[in-house]
């Protein structure tokens, strides 16, 4: 999730550039640039945080009014500065900032180098420079249409050129643009705060759409040319307000920014038939073919995150895979060997636990995959594999788009392992691949509809104690509710899976206790209803988490959060959706610190 400025105006381009960076800063970066037309185009760029970038403007400053910016988050190529936008073609006539992926980057690149390109970094936002360069004929709008129609994916691109220079052109597709109108100047940006002290006039830019701006405004058209009439947005929101994007939480932002990022994560690496791309993973046929155990490693949220995926490996591989807590397995002397894949989850690859624990299964022979969402980070260099989940920066303490970004790359895994092993075959991939190609639109639908969600918090609000069940897939899901829950509303809550009721904890169920089931595997369907009676039966208050077309449900549950049906194997990306909403709401009405709550931290690097 990378961040985009833009400005044309009377003013000094540079300086309006870095503030609007500096104020992107919450959205993470590792590297960052901007580009001034003036006459000639010129570029400054640093590998790092904000200062090195403005210590490099110090001591080589740029002038000119008109001007392009950008923070990188890495998608495709390690932090550095050559990797660094803005990206120039060869002439270095044009000039493009990048927010996004682009899926056949791979395809366009051998085509260009094959025509005689030479690029000078190892990004996928360099093509598009050279793209719109061959494709300029005296009309930049035009270019930047053309070289968009050759590029399949996600993005905001932003193009300027020497020949054509009092103008920018911007595209987008799926990553977000703003333009902000200004009185005789023109911003364009990734978001609403990072031009929000210059002006309140906003033009939202949709999907497929193409702005041009100069210092007189903005003109809005389709991307095949057709005229569009934006209604300008005035915005009066607080600064705190705006760097959320209008949320009141940098949760419940990242919990709505979640069909994004699954439609990011699996950008570019499936294809209908549900062979997977992995561009990072880089182990062949033959070691899938050859594998013996999986092994998951993780803590916390990715952790449980394993658990789903334990369950879809042993579905999907038919291999048994062992799922341990990161600070458990590095002292337990485990039985892992040569033949062995260990996937290490960890949203920061910094915690020191997992980076221990996966150290120390390479060290034993085994495979090491890092399932990480830091391009470069520690797990990420020391891993035989990545595979980079696509959530972007995530603020809250309590993890939610990150998750489920984890839920993503295991699918992805599971079919890149259980097609080459063949043990699923081609129909059954297309299934789950067309199934995880819905879940963008399904989680959208459950975000849209949380009434029946803030009654149930209302609803268990004031319980001392709360219980989550489930079944295999349904338990995993339990369980990263569960600890949603006690994270940010204090709450004492517990998971179980529902079998295990019975055995102990089925005498602490009184009246009115609160117990949320997630009931959405049909294979076990009767069996966790059993426990949900169990439950009725000493008068607990049973939420459930069911499918809309499950009709039975209602019988038992006060309260049913629906979530649209999916091919079992994916409801655990649908079915947590309603618990973080859950876990938010119950934290609100208590009136607590949602994203920095009591005693934790984003990342432990601490052992
Ligand atoms: C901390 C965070 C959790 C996170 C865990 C593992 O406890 O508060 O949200 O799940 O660390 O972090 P990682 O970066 O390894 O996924």
């Amino acid at each position: 999730m990378c961040g985009i400025m833009g400005y044309v105006g009377p003013q000094e381009a540079a300086p309006i550039i870095m503030d609007g960076l500096k104020r992107l800063e919450y959205r993470g970066y590792d590297s960052a640039g901007v580009a001034v037309s003036n006459g000639t185009i010129d570029v400054r760029k640093a590998e790092g945080k904000i200062a090195g970038l403005v210590a490099l403007l110090d001591e080589k400053p740029l002038e000119g009014t008109v001007g392009i910016g950008h923070t990188r988050w890495a998608t495709h190529g390690v932090p550095s500065d050559l990797n660094a936008h803005p990206h120039t073609d060869p002439t270095g006539d044009f000039v493009v900032v990048h927010n996004g992926i682009i899926e056949n980057f791979q395809t366009l690149r051998e085509e260009l180098e094959a025509g005689g390109s030479v690029f000078t970094s190892q990004t996928d936002t360099e093509i598009l420079a050279h793209l719109v360069a061959q494709e300029y004929d005296g009309d930049l709008a035009a270019a930047v249409r053309k070289a968009v129609e050759r590029a399949e994916g996600a993005y905001a691109l932003v193009v300027m050129t020497k020949r054509e220079p009092r103008k920018i052109v911007a595209v987008r597709k799926i990553s977000p643009l703003v333009v902000g109108l200004g009185d005789g100047e023109t911003f364009l940006a990734s978001d609403i705060p990072a031009v929000l002290h210059h002006t309140r006039d906003f033009l939202i830019i949709e999907d497929d759409e193409l702005v041009t701006i100069t210092e007189e405004g903005a003109t809005v058209e389709t991307i095949t040319g057709d005229p569009v009439d934006r209604d300008v947005l005035h915005v009066d929101w607080d600064p705190g307000q705006a760097e959320k994007g209008g949320f009141e939480h940098f949760m419940l932002k990242e919990i709505h920014e979640q069909p994004t990022v699954i439609t990011e994560t699996l950008g570019g690496r499936l294809d209908e038939d549900g062979t997977a791309w992995l561009e990072d993973v880089e182990f062949d046929d033959d070691f899938a073919r050859g594998l013996d155990t999986v092994w998951i490693t993780a803590c916390g949220t990715a952790y449980h995150a394993g658990l789903v995926g334990r369950e879809i490996f042993q579905r999907v591989l038919r291999l048994p895979t062992i799922v341990e807590y990161a600070h458990e397995m590095r002292y337990s002397d485990p039985m892992v060997k040569e033949g062995d894949l260990t996937i290490a989850i960890s949203q920061s690859g910094e915690t020191a636990d997992t980076l221990a624990a996966a150290r120390l299964a390479a060290e034993r022979g085994t495979r090491m995959l890092a399932l990480t969402n830091v391009v470069g980070s520690t797990l990420s260099r020391y891993a035989d594999d990545v595979l980079y989940t696509r959530a972007g920066p995530e603020i809250s303490v309590a993890s939610t788009k990150a998750y489920i970004a984890m839920l993503i790359g295991q699918y992805l895994l599971a079919l890149r392992l259980g097609v080459a092993r063949g043990s699923i075959d081609r129909d059954r991939a297309t299934e789950i691949s067309h199934g995880l190609n819905h879940l963008p639109a399904q989680v959208e639908e459950i975000l849209e509809n949380d009434e029946a969600i803030v009654e149930a918090a209302q609803a268990i609000v004031d319980a001392d104690d709360i219980y989550f069940l489930g079944r295999g897939l349904d338990y995993a899901v339990a369980m990263e509710g569960s600890l949603k829950l006690k994270e940010i509303s204090y709450l004492h809550s517990e998971a179980m899976p529902a079998g295990e009721l019975k055995h102990g904890t089925l005498a602490l169920i009184t009246e009115g206790v609160p117990v949320i089931v997630v009931v959405t595997q049909r294979a076990t369907y009767d069996k966790t209803i059993s426990a949900v009676q169990e439950v009725k039966a000493r008068g607990g208050k049973v939420v459930a988490v069911a499918y809309d077309t499950d009709t039975e449900i209602e019988k038992f549950a006060e309260i049913v959060l629906r979530i649209p049906e999916t091919d079992d194997l994916l409801a655990p990306v649908n079915a947590v959706v309603p618990l973080q909403l859950l876990a938010y709401h119950v934290a609100r009405l208590r009136g607590h610190d949602i994203d920095q709550p009591r005693n934790l931290a984003k990342s432990v690097t601490v052992e």
